[in-house]
């Protein structure tokens, strides 16, 4: 007899979901789908779905904030301080003087903010469609872009990659920022012109970046970021899908699908996220 099956998947090889004839849906096992996506063999008539996960949004937001208080708090400054044994303690400032502008205001993007706000930073963020979140400046599209960026002092990009945000944290968006803002990118390397990132912490119109992801996994030994004195990294880490909190979600999906029911978290192939 005949069984139809879904597929689970994280960086399946390209072309192979084609063997399958009896697949009916392909499940990413993380939050993105830029993975599958970019299979120029993805068969187009079966649903894609992505994980929602609160385990992964608080685990993200907990990065997210160790990155904000390294660098509202100076640590980088008083890392560089210490090679130097310089004692210099750094004129103080407050959360409420301090703007995290979050790229991206979707499951992730949201989460984080909400909580940012609650802590007492100022908090803007900007997505494709205008959203209404309490304690949150909002903007919305290419147009609002450069306010958004203009106000930032730290950068946190949660997009998900698409044609149209692939290299969008380039040296146009660095110049947008004021200067001496910082970045964090922890939605995936090809968001970020990577030697346009260099420029700008070169030239000190940024003051550094913490960054989880790369063009290239794992980042090849000789690339410049190991040792560059601004840049912190991490191994694409941030937010890693744990099996134990996404099985039950899978598990429903699977059953929705035996039943002909509408699927969790189904994402739409054509807008790409
Ligand atoms: N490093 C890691 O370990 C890790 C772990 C998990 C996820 N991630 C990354 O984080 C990304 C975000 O995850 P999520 O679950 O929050 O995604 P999501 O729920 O799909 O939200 C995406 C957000 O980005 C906005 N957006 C999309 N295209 C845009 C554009 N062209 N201009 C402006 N805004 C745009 C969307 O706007 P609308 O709301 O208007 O649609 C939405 O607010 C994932 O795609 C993945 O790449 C990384």
């Amino acid at each position: 007899m005949k069984t139809t099956k879904p597929m689970l998947s994280w960086k399946h090889p390209e072309g192979v979901l084609n063997d399958y004839p009896n697949l009916r849906c392909i499940c990413s096992m993380g939050a993105g789908i830029d993975h599958m996506l970019s299979d120029a063999y993805l068969p187009q008539h079966l649903p894609v779905i992505r994980q929602v996960d609160p385990m992964l949004a608080q685990s993200m937001f907990e990065y997210t904030l160790t990155a904000v208080m390294h660098y509202f708090r100076e640590f980088d400054a008083y890392q560089n301080q210490q090679r130097q044994t310089q004692w210099q303690p750094q004129p103080p400032k407050s959360m409420g003087q301090t703007t995290i502008g979050i790229m991206g205001l979707g499951q992730l993007g949201q989460y984080s903010a909400e909580k940012f706000s609650n802590m007492g930073f100022k908090v803007a963020g900007w997505s494709r469609s205008k959203k209404t979140i309490e304690g949150v400046d909002t903007y919305a599209g290419e147009h609002q872009l450069e306010p958004f960026l203009a106000q930032t002092d730290i950068l946190i990009c949660l997009l998900p990659l698409t044609d149209q945000t692939r290299n969008i944290l380039n040296t146009e968006l660095f110049n947008a920022l004021p200067q001496g803002a910082c970045l964090v990118n922890v939605a995936r390397g090809e968001h970020l012109v990577e030697q346009d990132l260099i420029d700008a912490l070169n030239a000190g119109q940024l003051r550094g970046a913490c960054l989880d992801v790369f063009q290239q996994e794992p980042l090849p030994k000789q690339h410049p970021f190991w040792q560059h004195p601004q840049v912190l990294l991490t191994p694409h880490c941030s937010s890693i899908t744990d099996p134990r909190s996404v099985a039950p979600q899978i598990v429903e999906n699977y059953r929705l699908m035996k039943s002909g029911g509408v699927l969790l978290n189904q994402v739409d192939i054509k807008r790409g996220y």
